[in-house]
């Protein structure tokens, strides 16, 4: 897996038609040369034992309202790893990384059940490519995924029943997909039921992952992005979204050598 997605990163490198441009950029987005870049192993001493992705799913849930989104995924896990693995599970502060609830502290930017699952993967897994590769993997989900999908055994809010595609990792913009799709304002049962069923579809996908990684079959669905390189500027291919037909060019700015 790290030899096949370090590969990828070289032949990238390598074969791009932005070849010093595509170095260049990645050089001074990593404040590094492209060698450095590459992935390195740590160990932060979190292990990681299979769980059931629904179990997950149904904690991270029940979490939700008191929690929100980003501890209420740690929490689906840490209430877990801490009886069934234990070590160092077993002091972790799950609340540590609430304020990354509401794309931090309400600012709508990266939704928190993004912020709270790369949490749990950095900690349980052992090499920065693999995080990266599950990173993008879950970016991709998320985006493009249509969500809530998780059903609840009791419901804790109300029902609801639509669903919509977020095409973006950003809570603000995926938030209001779904307030626009289901015809609610952002202060009702249903758009907290909402994002609680997100939260708990987004710490499952996690499950799966790491469970495919601990058997050692985690493979990367999704080619990186690399579009720092491409568009210049950190980004999905989604400009219209936000600038309509004016798309400002990053070619204006002295900033990227070429
Ligand atoms: C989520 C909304 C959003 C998306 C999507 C987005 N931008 Fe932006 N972008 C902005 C905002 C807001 C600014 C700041 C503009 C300002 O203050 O004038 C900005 C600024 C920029 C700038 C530098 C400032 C300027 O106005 O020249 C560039 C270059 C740029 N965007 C390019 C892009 C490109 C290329 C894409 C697609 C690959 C993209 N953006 C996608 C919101 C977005």
């Amino acid at each position: 897996m790290q030899e096949k997605l370090t590969e990828s990163r070289r032949s990238f490198l390598t074969t791009s038609g932005k070849t010093m441009a595509g170095i260049a950029i990645a050089s001074s987005v990593l404040g590094a040369n492209a060698q450095k870049a590459a992935a390195y192993s740590y160990n932060t001493g979190f292990k990681y034992t299979k769980l059931d992705p629904a179990k997950v799913g149904a904690i991270t849930y029940e979490n939700y309202f008191k929690r929100w989104c980003a501890s209420s995924v740690i929490a689906g896990f840490v209430e877990q790893l801490r009886d069934k693995v234990g070590g160092q599970w077993k002091d972790f502060p799950i609340d540590a990384m609430r304020w990354a609830h509401g794309g931090m502290a309400g600012w709508g930017a990266l939704c928190g059940t993004l912020t709270g699952a790369g949490t749990v993967i950095g900690l349980c897994t052992n090499d920065t490519d693999i995080g990266e590769a599950m990173a993008n993997d879950l970016a991709f989900y998320y985006s493009y995924t249509e969500m809530p999908n998780f059903q609840p055994q009791k419901i804790l809010k109300t029902e609801i029943h639509d669903m919509s595609i977020a095409g973006t990792p950003v809570c603000h913009i995926s938030v209001g997909r779904w307030m626009k799709t289901a015809n609610e304002s952002f202060l009702t049962d249903g758009r907290a039921e909402r994002c609680a069923r997100v939260a708990a579809d987004i710490a499952m996908e996690t499950t799966r992952m790491l469970n495919a990684w601990k058997d050692g079959t985690f493979k990367a669905k999704h080619k990186p992005l690399y579009n720092v390189v491409a568009n210049g500027i950190t980004s999905q291919h989604n400009c219209k979204d936000c600038h309509g037909n004016d798309i400002p060019s990053p070619e204006t700015y002295q900033t990227l050598e070429k």
